[in-house]
């Protein structure tokens, strides 16, 4: 569409230039309740990253299922079929995200993520049909759970990045934190539709976990289309009547209005500003502009990607799927509990009830103290369940009189004070890590290479999960590694890193627009970056302050307009 064809809606030659902190300070509208559920909604896609993270160990462990992909004889998925069923998900996660990066420079944020929900139930009614005679059990559910993670990958990158985008600063951390707690009713959904079918002697043993995922295809994809799209993209695109069109609708202010006028003018003029530095020409150029610019300089590309992606990799670090993923098998060969399913159900539940904590803290406090003092919570947790396991907890064991291929463990209560600190390291997790690296992420690139930076940084994510997921089994298997609970020095040693890198790379970006956040990081180091003020407009300084939809800017705006 042509802006041309459309009235000037947004020219206001009268509105002031902004030039003082409290001007910086007021860029943006009141939030009003409509912005809060607009913005809210996307972070439903948290559901189908915690739900399919999840409901995969129960559906593996279905008598029916197993009989399909093993034959009748066998009670227990061989090895390589197990871990090919769980990580081929991430294998799709991790493509999709990348793919995804570029559709959303294409096509839209939110029709990206509506694209991932189509693929993902295509995905999901392949695995459905799983068992149906004359298919491959294992044939159907390998692929299903590849395209449904292509799926996942699309909607995991791009609502992060439609979230970073369209929520009002003020709120933004909080509202992206949304995102991390649908993940964690993800996975408690998952134990519990797993425990309640995971005996029927049908096949909604496994068909039934694995449709309901249905629903949240079709609630996200269908509910996204009728939201605007993000106003950034628009500017990226050009289209700066849709842009102002969308802020409005998201901020519930007329176009028309001030605060429209002066957040759009930014967000145009920092785009323009961005394009001046590193042009982007083709579609090439566009990922290669990603990894411009030294490692050593403030205002490095570079710098942001290697940011973005060792943050997720730092949160997969943390140890946190180790519980998710294996804490019901590392439960059981302590020989100390009799109900493995209830304590994994209290560490799903920790997780969900201590994740809105951080809906608060990451506004009032800011980004980098969540960080740095979240890995210090979780190294301390960590490094006790260690050494409680080596001198008096799980580490010392005997043989089960009444079995004699078992051990148990010689002290239960010192297991059961290791179970509670693995409950307090997941409390610190889902209060800090958690939302946090998904929200620094959102907001640490600049326009230009932002889709695919967030793209990056996601993959990163599920690459780091796969491989934690691949390796820990033979870390502690009995046979391999035997690490029992020392398994936490590592975890503890890696949370170590996590706080030395938060304390010396992650900066705060509290309270600032998406733009004031580039400028922040371009004049402040990140252990400064918590002083710096926003002190002059990319508006100003472009000199296209409160003319936004002026023709010249239009014009200019059009022709640098790129897909790439
Ligand atoms: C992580 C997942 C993890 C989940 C637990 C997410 O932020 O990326 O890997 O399973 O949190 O709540």
């Amino acid at each position: 569409m042509d802006p041309h064809d459309k009235p000037e809606v947004a020219h206001n030659s009268t509105m002031p230039a902004l030039h003082t902190t409290t001007d910086l300070a007021r860029t943006e509208a009141p939030v009003t309740w409509k912005a809060y559920l607009i913005c809210a909604f996307a972070s439903f896609g948290g559901i189908f990253f915690g739900y399919d993270s999840g409901y995969v160990n129960g559906v593996n462990g279905s008598a029916l299922f197993i009989h399909l992909v093993e034959g009748p004889d066998k009670d227990a998925l061989s090895s390589p079929h197990s871990s090919l069923i769980v990580s081929i998900l991430s294998a799709g996660t991790f493509f999709g995200a990348l793919i995804a990066g570029d559709v959303a420079e294409m096509i839209g944020r939110k029709w990206t993520v509506s694209i991932g929900c189509l693929i993902y139930l295509i995905g999901v009614i392949i695995q459905m049909i799983t068992g149906a005679s004359g298919t491959s059990t294992l044939g159907d559910i390998v692929a299903g759970r590849l395209i449904a993670g292509l799926g996942v990958g699309f909607e995991s990158a791009i609502v992060i990045l439609y979230m970073s985008e369209i929520c009002p600063k003020k709120v933004r951390g909080a509202l992206v934190a949304g995102y991390q707690f649908c993940i964690t009713i993800g996975l408690l959904l998952a134990s519990c539709v797993v425990y309640a079918t995971e005996n029927r002697d049908d096949t909604g043993s496994y068909r039934i976990p694995i449709g309901i995922q249905f629903a949240w295809g079709l609630i996200l994809g269908i509910g996204l289309m009728f939201l605007p799209d993000s106003p950034r993209y628009f500017v990226k695109r050009g289209m700066l009547d849709r842009a102002a069109d969308s802020l409005g609708k998201l901020r519930g202010q007329p176009i028309e209005s001030e605060y429209i006028q002066n957040e759009l003018s930014e967000i145009v003029a920092n785009e323009e500003y961005e394009r001046s530095i590193i042009p982007s020409t083709n579609w090439y150029s566009g990922w290669a502009n990603c990894f411009k610019g030294g490692l050593w300089q403030q205002k490095s590309n570079l710098r942001r990607t290697i940011l973005g992606t060792s943050l997720q990799m730092m949160q997969q670090w943390t140890g946190v799927n180790f519980i998710f993923y294996y804490s019901t098998i590392f439960l059981q060969s302590t020989g100390a509990i009799s109900n493995t399913f209830l304590i994994s159900l209290i560490f799903t539940l920790v997780n969900v009830c201590s994740t809105p904590l951080s809906f608060y803290t990451v506004e009032k406090f800011g980004r980098r103290p969540l960080l740095v003092y979240g890995a210090l919570g979780m190294l301390i947790c960590q490094f006790l369940v260690a050494i409680i396991g080596v001198t008096v907890g799980f580490n010392h064991t005997h043989t089960d009189p009444t079995d004699a291929t078992k051990t148990l463990a010689n002290n239960i209560s010192a297991v059961n004070a290791q179970i509670a600190f693995i409950a307090i390291f997941i409390f610190f997790f889902a209060s800090t890590w958690g939302p946090g690296a998904w929200i620094v992420i959102g907001e640490i690139f600049p326009l230009p290479i932002r889709s695919r930076g967030v793209a990056l940084s996601t993959a990163s994510n599920w690459l780091w999960n796969t491989i934690i997921a691949v390796i820990t089994p033979y870390m502690v298997g009995s046979q391999y590694g035997n690490l029992k609970s020392s398994v936490f020095f590592v975890w503890g040693g890696l949370c170590t890193a996590a706080f030395v890198y938060a304390y010396f790379l992650v900066p705060e970006t509290k309270g600032l627009s998406l733009e004031q956040v580039d400028r922040m990081m371009e004049e402040s180091t990140p252990r400064t970056s918590a002083k710096w003020v926003p002190h002059e407009t990319f508006a100003a300084s472009m000199g296209i302050s409160g003319d936004v939809l002026s023709k010249d800017v239009i014009q200019d705006v059009e022709k640098s307009a790129t897909t790439f």
